[in-house]
């Protein structure tokens, strides 16, 4: 049996800056339509619109091309982006509800009867909605945004700090023991050149049209 390039270590990651990275700003997607979008964003998951931002070229490449991008608040002032873009070469099947372990999005909320209570809102809304699901360390409903996108509402279990911190004992562990008893058929599916590269083939990556334009709010210490 092959071995991975890079071994699994017990020692905790190096921390490279003083101030870990602390929370999302944005998730983006692309969308279907920025109406239809902002009717589920900010009807069905009540995240004001705050940004619809049009522009005709994009960043970095400077290819001519009208789109939109829309920014939803969530509750930690935080946002969901979309881009609708009409004239890139997409088709309906881009939009089809994609499996959760592709992609999903999960937002909290505090009580069972709140999770409830979305589950009930989002039903009215006429949205599918099921759920809860018990994970163990959370609760969750589930539903699919216009774009395919399935979303996530989640609470915590009772015992939620116990199960994370006993989960949390075992994880490096666990893991690589994970690896290696899929190991064999990972290689069989993808191969150990690409199982063992640690990020993408940039010599595949078309950088010659990026054009780097960084002007900082605050200039460095
Ligand atoms: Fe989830």
């Amino acid at each position: 049996m092959n071995q991975p390039a890079v071994a699994a270590t017990t020692e905790r990651p190096q921390i490279i800056l003083k101030t870990p990275l602390h929370h999302i700003h944005h998730v983006a997607y692309r969308c279907r339509d920025a109406e239809q979008t902002r009717w589920f964003w900010e009807e069905v998951m009540g995240f004001p619109l705050r940004m619809a931002m049009v522009f005709d070229d994009e960043p970095g490449s400077g290819r001519k091309i009208d789109y939109m991008h829309l920014f939803f608040e969530m509750g930690d002032n935080n946002f969901v982006a979309f881009f609708d873009s009409p004239d890139d070469n997409i088709n309906e099947s881009t939009f089809t509800a994609r499996h959760g372990f592709d992609l999903h999005i999960a937002f909290e909320c505090d009580t069972l009867e709140e999770l409830k209570a979305w589950r009930r809102h989002i039903n009215k809304m006429g949205r599918p909605c099921f759920g809860p699901i018990d994970h163990g360390f959370i609760h969750s409903i589930y539903m699919y945004d216009p774009n395919g996108i399935q979303v996530e509402i989640t609470i915590k279990a009772e015992k939620y700090a116990e199960i994370c911190a006993h989960e949390t004992e075992g994880a490096r562990e666990i893991l690589k023991d994970w690896t290696a008893k899929t190991r064999e058929r990972k290689l069989q599916k993808f191969g150990a050149e690409a199982l063992d590269m640690r990020g993408i083939d940039m010599g595949k990556v078309d950088m010659s049209k990026v054009k780097v334009d960084i002007k900082p709010h605050h200039k460095p210490e």
